[in-house]
């Protein structure tokens, strides 16, 4: 049972068919972002069950950043972006992970400090190979996942199966 706040929010998801392929219906969480109201209401309804908890906001890149930031800013913690490989000038570790055709990494600065409680936040879950990666590199760094939590979990691509712990606002 979604609140009205969470609902209205879903309710602006736009979902494009056929894209990035034939067949694939694509969640576009841009209108939701553009909006106020939803905005804010996503973003403390996404660090509510971890109040108090955390000390810093990672986001996975790239639409991770769009909630982290603001994440950050509402909880009054300071904020870490977990980067797509290459981007960052000194990581300090990275962990790869399996994409449905071929491999990812992403890395983290020396920022995440070990033994800070980190809150890992996505848009979406699909397979949950992003989020898992995450929590594994936010691990390798000494830290403590406080939590993970998205916007909106895909159904039927057994991402829960990887992220068991995920707070997710809604499913689609
Ligand atoms: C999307 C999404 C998540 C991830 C979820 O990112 O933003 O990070 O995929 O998929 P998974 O659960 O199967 O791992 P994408 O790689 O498209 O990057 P972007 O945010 O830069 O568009």
């Amino acid at each position: 049972q979604l609140s009205p706040a969470i609902e209205a929010a879903r309710s602006l998801i736009r979902t494009i068919p056929d894209y990035p392929k034939q067949g694939v219906q694509f969640r576009d969480i841009t209108p939701l972002m553009a909006d106020a109201q939803a905005l804010r209401d996503c973003v403390e309804a996404l660090i509510e069950p971890f109040s108090g908890r955390f000390d810093l906001v990672a986001g996975v890149e790239a639409r991770g950043f769009l909630l982290a930031g603001s994440a950050a800013m509402v909880a009054g913690v300071g904020l870490a972006p977990l980067r797509k490989a290459g981007k960052l000038p000194r990581p300090a570790a990275s962990v790869n992970y399996d994409l449905e055709y071929g491999t990812a990494t992403i890395e983290a600065s020396e920022d995440i400090i070990p033994g800070m409680r980190v809150l890992l936040l996505d848009d979406v879950l699909a397979t949950g190979g992003t989020l898992a990666a995450g929590r594994a590199l936010i691990e390798k760094m000494g830290a403590e996942v406080a939590g993970t939590a998205v916007l909106m979990e895909l159904e039927g691509l057994g991402g829960r199966t990887l992220v068991p712990e995920v707070h997710a606002l809604f499913s689609m």
